[in-house]
């Protein structure tokens, strides 16, 4: 099995990069790709870039060029459901993408138009080993399956976070996931979204952002070494 892993940010991701046995670089679409072995496993990893558009491509990319069998999106996200503490992780039960709107003609907002899914589904199975797995190497955190939202915005205002939660019962708002999630369910291929929680989405604690996002990655980081160990 080779598994794809994506971070839009490259301190998402740097850690595993770095612990690649011999790692193979390509430069795609102005991406870096590092081919190795993790954890015993084959792996392709990629800082994708910010965004739906630098996710969607990354993912992509990791099926044409590497045929990857799964994809793994690992990162940090703002909290829309208050149970949240900063460092608990969420699993993609589904992702939706909140800034979808085609509303004008009727559809409710998130909903893709003319496609037969909008909501797409986290593996099953990537996700129980993500659940017991997180259990074991960040028992000091909670860890959630739920909806992730993604949308091209940084989320710091509470009315939209209410508005999240409102409309579509989101845990919590990121930039990327449902992009690779819609990439990889066009491809038959299974994925998984990790987040993190780097802060609660609503401007609070501008100060401890970047503490606060170092923490997270660790967590997502641990998560992941711990899932290759057990694939
Ligand atoms: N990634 C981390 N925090 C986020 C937020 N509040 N909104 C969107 N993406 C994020």
């Amino acid at each position: 099995m080779k598994i794809g892993i994506i971070g839009a940010m490259g301190e998402e991701v740097a850690k595993l990069i770095a612990r690649v046995e011999n790692p193979a670089n390509s430069e795609i679409a102005k991406s870096v790709f590092t081919a190795g072995k993790l954890a015993g496993q084959d792996v392709v990893i990629v800082e994708s870039g910010i965004g739906k558009v630098n996710a969607a491509l990354a993912a992509q990319v990791l099926v044409d060029k590497f045929g990857v069998d799964c994809i793994i999106n690992c990162g940090v996200a703002g909290a829309i459901d208050n149970r949240l503490n900063i460092g608990d992780i969420v699993l993609s039960e589904d992702t939706v993408q909140h800034d979808m709107d085609t509303s004008y003609f009727g559809d409710p907002v998130g909903i893709i138009p003319r496609m037969k899914e909008s909501y797409f589904k986290g593996d099953k199975k990537l996700i129980k080993v993500a659940s017991d797995v997180c259990h074991e190497v960040n028992p000091e955190i909670s860890i959630y399956s739920g909806r992730i939202a993604s949308g091209d915005q940084f989320i710091s205002d509470s009315d939209k976070k209410k508005w999240l939660s409102a409309n579509f019962h989101a845990m919590c708002a990121e930039m990327e996931g449902a992009a690779v999630a819609q990439a990889a369910w066009l491809n038959d291929t299974p994925f998984l979204i990790i987040r993190a929680i780097s802060d609660k989405a609503d401007g609070s604690a501008v100060m401890d952002y970047g503490e606060f996002e170092k923490k997270a990655i660790e967590h997502t980081d641990k998560l992941v070494m711990g899932m290759l160990e057990r694939l």
